[in-house]
């Protein structure tokens, strides 16, 4: 019922967010950054994201930081978390960027959580303004096959949603109204996921190889996965680092290299790797939960 409730709001249409920032065109040395926000979360959250912003904006002189909110208000974009068809979420956040005169001359990007495979399908998608750095933060790049636990406040949410995956994750009502669904990955349903799968089949080049999409993904400087050791929200927690499970089961896991998506790089990511690219980095920690001290050790440096 809540979904029926819910998904009448998608029809509101989407505003875009009025930014204020550096002038445009100025001698501004420093990267402009974007933030999307993961699954239960919001732009603004104090607690999370706006602390995020403010603590980037304190470490970087100038810094332009647009935590980007999807939909017209904070309660909108939570909910379009859930519920707005990710490639939607997806040209929204690119007509975004293309409007936004700060980033004209190109841009970082963080994606935490769901956010951050969501950034990567617009580096495929979008190539103008160029993103530089991609920093994936507990993101899922090969899906899920499991929400064992939710973030935050939204564990009823997160009941009737394992309830509409379990159901038919590949339904085509379920892919269009579910974001989770858009990227469950099945390991034992391997053809209804390459063949339904309307987002993450899609970018990860499961149903045909885009060539677009490779040349956009390697225009990247760099690529950095952050991986939770003791995350309890993801399952499988190699997906985090572009691994799965191995098809036709879902116990024994495969990292990135292992993968035919690699070996065949119908993404170019063994390019990127070669190419010194790809950055891998572990930290202690359930979903998301970092230090202020490892965030600066670890991830500033990338955003300087
Ligand atoms: C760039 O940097 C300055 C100082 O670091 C900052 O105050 C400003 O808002 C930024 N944008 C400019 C100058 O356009
Ligand atoms: C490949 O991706 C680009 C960028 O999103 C899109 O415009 C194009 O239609 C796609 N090509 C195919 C064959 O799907």
């Amino acid at each position: 019922m809540a979904v029926l409730l819910l998904s009448s709001l998608l029809l509101a249409a989407p505003v875009l967010l009025v930014v204020s920032g550096p002038v445009p065109g100025s001698t501004n040395k420093t990267v402009p950054l974007i933030l999307w926000h993961g699954m239960g979360d919001s732009c603004c959250n104090p607690l999370s994201m706006g602390a995020i912003k403010k603590m980037i904006e304190q470490e970087i002189a100038g810094i332009y930081v647009l935590s980007l909110m999807i939909g017209k208000n904070v309660v909108e974009d939570t909910e379009n978390g859930f519920f707005l068809d990710v490639n939607h979420q997806v040209s929204m956040v690119c007509s975004q960027l293309a409007q936004d005169p700060n980033l004209q001359g190109g841009y970082n990007a963080m994606g935490f959580s769901q956010g951050a495979q969501f950034l990567r399908a617009v580096a495929q998608r979008c190539p103008s303004p160029p993103m530089k750095k991609l920093i994936s933060v507990g993101g899922q790049h090969q899906g899920v096959y499991g929400l064992p636990r939710c973030p935050g406040e939204s564990s009823h949410l997160c009941d009737m949603i394992r309830e509409a995956l379990n159901r038919g994750a590949y339904s085509d009502l379920v892919q269009k109204h579910l974001v989770q669904a858009q990227y469950w990955h099945d390991p034992l349903n391997d053809d209804l996921y390459k063949k339904h799968s309307l987002f993450l089949a899609d970018i990860n080049q499961e149903r045909s190889v885009n060539e677009t999409y490779k040349k956009n993904l390697q225009q990247l400087e760099k690529f950095v996965m952050v991986k939770f050791l003791q995350d309890s929200v993801v399952d499988p927690v190699d997906t985090e680092w572009f691994g799965f499970l191995k098809t036709g089961q879902a116990k024994v896991t495969e990292t990135l290299q292992e993968s035919d998506l690699y070996k065949q790089d119908r993404l170019g990511l063994a390019a990127m790797d070669k190419a010194g690219k790809l950055v891998f980095l572990a930290t202690e920690g359930d979903h998301l939960q970092f230090s202020k001290e490892w965030f600066d050790a670890n991830l500033l440096p990338y955003l300087r």
